[in-house]
């Protein structure tokens, strides 16, 4: 099963993902965490560090490449779920053609819609475990005492809103672009993370 999840700065795109790969036994692919480990390693470059943290997006080519790369480790031969990649239709399409070069291609793509009140709240008040990645939020899923808490640059509220914007200007190509493939699953993600999940998995056709 190759899947991918679009949505807004917290839908619950990560959350969602998570789950869905322990069910499915395939890899989680987040272009969000790969350019926060190359920024925690040193490895992205001062230019792209600021984009992150202004909200705005990194150019197309860097995220595909990673994405290519990834793709073709061995743990990604049976299925994979991209969490936050394409958010471009220039990124869809260079996906589509790096799968058909291996005769493959996407079986599903997920879009995860909530209105924009609830995901500021969300995002501002995420808190994620440096030591696990395990995502948390202060009001909804507190996390346990003794969690070592990193709160992200971009989800200042500040932040939060120029993501919001960007999302929005960039989807309202790519939502298109995949109706008309016909793999565009829409799931209302309003309500907890297990009626979430579920919607989720109805989507996919699995129990
Ligand atoms: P990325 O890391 O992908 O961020 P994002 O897409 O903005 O998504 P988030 O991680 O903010 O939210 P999420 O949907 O995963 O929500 P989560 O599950 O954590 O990208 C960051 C940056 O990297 C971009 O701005 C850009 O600069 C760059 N980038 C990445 N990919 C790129 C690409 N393809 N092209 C160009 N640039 C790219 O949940 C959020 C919170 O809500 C959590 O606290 C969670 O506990 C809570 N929550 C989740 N579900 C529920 C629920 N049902 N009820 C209550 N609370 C909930």
């Amino acid at each position: 099963m190759r899947l991918v999840f679009v949505g807004p700065p917290g839908a619950g795109k990560g959350t969602q993902a998570k789950i869905v790969c322990l069910k499915y036994g395939i890899p989680q692919v987040s272009t969000g965490d790969m350019l926060r480990a190359a920024k925690t390693e040193g490895r992205l470059p001062a230019e792209l560090v600021a984009k992150m943290a202004a909200g705005a997006l990194v150019p197309d080519d860097v995220v595909v490449r990673l994405i290519d790369q990834r793709t073709r480790e061995p743990d990604c031969a049976g299925g994979f779920l991209l969490d936050g990649f394409p958010r471009t239709v220039p990124q869809a399409e260079e996906l589509e053609a790096m799968l058909a070069a291996r005769s493959q291609r996407i079986d599903h793509a997920i879009a995860i819609v909530v209105p924009r009140e609830l995901l500021i709240e969300r995002a501002v008040l995420r808190r994620t475990d440096k030591r696990t990645g395990q995502i948390y939020h202060l009001k909804y899923s507190p996390p346990p005492p003794g969690a070592d808490l990193e709160h992200r640059v971009d989800d200042r509220e500040e932040v939060v809103l120029k993501r919001l914007d960007t999302y929005e200007a960039m989807t309202a190509e790519l939502l298109p672009h995949y109706e008309g493939l016909g793999i565009l699953r829409r799931v209302d993600g309003v309500g907890s993370v297990e009626e979430v999940t579920a919607r989720i998995f109805a989507a996919l056709g699995t129990p």
